[in-house]
């Protein structure tokens, strides 16, 4: 089990403006275009090192920034210090995208639809008059934004366009998950037996990746369709209990609560390794394995190692592992090529740099992303990538 520790966080940054300067061409492009100059923008994001990098490409654009933390548990301190170095301000801790809101910020960009529901649930006369538009980067969030009838402003469904979808959510993922699962188990990935739990743009990138590694993948959907689909592209499909039984290996990528529950848990196999990369730590619920498990290891990789009883009243016992708490394990342990991430970050300042020219003249509601910032956000990957 874990045998390596994280690459430091902080040896990644040589790496990523050398080898792909996609921040050094964003921040070029923004100061000449100039939309952002002077705009503030209250950003709930994960405060992690390639957050710092887009920061300093939109204070470069001369944006003023407001973050608020997504997970305490994806905050790294090096990239919150460096980020306020940069002269924005950074909000940890409870009540954080309120701290934002009370800065008056013109534009807001969310994770999870937290601050913008924050501005929601306030009083239209209590909230922020500067707010004109926003931008929402996550499947869950989007969900959480439909059930809303009236919102009172324009908002772009980064995760509608074609960017996020195909290659932070898919390739960017299922490296991460391939790169993760190397570091924990030290071995290859042929031959091992994976179950995937939600085959959305996310579940299905994870498959591809692990069936790209020799892994043998089985896909749980409880929508038929998704299932079909993933037949379709050469996977098995099974139910999550049969499915279990076999698997060293389960991921869960549906940004539903609960899929691995107590009845789960007994069902697993000796050894298996359990991680979400779904937005919500519950995905996995944790609270029911801690009450059956009869010891907990702390391991590195913030993985824990549970000791359970293989049946009721055997003395036999099984191990599973546990990544990150539940939390999304390829944002916490920062694994994966990260082009993908900052492709959808560079795609977020640009959206940040659409709304500011055109965002008082949106329809209130869900926009699409403009494929001109799509386009935009391509050229300077393509350039970045030299491809
Ligand atoms: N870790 C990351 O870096 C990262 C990146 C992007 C998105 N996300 C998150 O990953 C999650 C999935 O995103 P997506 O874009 O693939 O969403 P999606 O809605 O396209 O896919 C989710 C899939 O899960 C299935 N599902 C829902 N409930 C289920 C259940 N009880 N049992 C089995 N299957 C079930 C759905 O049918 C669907 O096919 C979201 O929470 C999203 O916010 C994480």
């Amino acid at each position: 089990m874990p045998t390596q520790k994280p690459k430091e966080k902080s040896e990644k940054l040589p790496e990523l403006m050398e080898l792909f300067p996609l921040m050094e061409k964003l921040g070029k492009h923004l100061k000449e275009d100039g939309s952002l100059n002077g705009v503030k923008i209250g950003w709930h994001c994960h405060l992690t090192q390639l957050t710092l990098l887009t920061a300093e490409a939109l204070v470069e654009g001369g944006a003023k920034l407001f973050l608020s933390e997504v997970n305490p548990a994806t905050t790294d301190d090096e990239a919150v210090q460096g980020i306020r170095d940069l002269g924005a301000k950074v909000f940890t801790g409870e009540n954080s995208p309120e701290k934002v809101l009370a800065e008056s910020p013109q534009l807001l960009t969310d994770t999870g639809f937290v601050i913008i529901g924050k501005f929601l649930s306030m009083a239209p006369s209590e909230r922020p008059k500067s707010v004109t538009a926003a931008s929402e980067i996550t499947t869950s969030g989007i969900e959480k934004l439909r059930k809303i009838s009236d919102l009172p402003l324009p908002v772009i469904n980064i995760n509608g366009g074609l960017l996020k979808a195909r290659i932070e959510n898919y390739h960017g993922v299922g490296d991460g998950v391939v790169d993760l699962l190397r570091r924990l188990t030290g071995r290859s990935l042929s031959g091992l037996n994976s179950t995937v739990v939600g085959y959305g743009a996310v579940g299905s990138g994870v498959a591809f990746h692990l069936r790209k590694e020799g892994g043998i993948v089985n896909v749980v959907d409880n929508d038929p369709v998704r299932r079909l689909i993933a037949h379709f592209d050469g996977f098995s499909v099974n139910d999550l209990l049969t499915s279990l039984r076999k698997a060293d290996v389960v991921v869960t990528a549906t940004g539903k609560k609960h899929i691995i529950g107590e009845t789960h848990w007994q069902a697993a196999r000796d050894g298996a390794i359990f991680l979400n990369v779904g937005h919500w730590p519950e995905e996995l619920d944790l609270n029911a394995l801690r009450k059956s498990a009869q010891k907990i290891d702390d391991l590195e990789l913030k993985t824990q190692r549970f000791h359970l009883k293989e049946a009721a009243g055997s003395d036999a016992e099984k191990r599973l592992y546990v990544v990150a708490d539940g939390n999304p394990a390829n944002i916490v342990l920062l694994t994966g090529s990260v082009e993908p991430t900052l492709i959808h970050l560079a795609t977020e300042a640009l959206c940040l740099s659409y709304l500011a020219k055109h965002g008082t003249s949106l329809g209130h509601g869900e926009h699409l992303v403009p494929y001109e910032v799509e386009q935009n956000s391509s050229v300077l990957a393509l350039e970045a990538l030299r491809a």
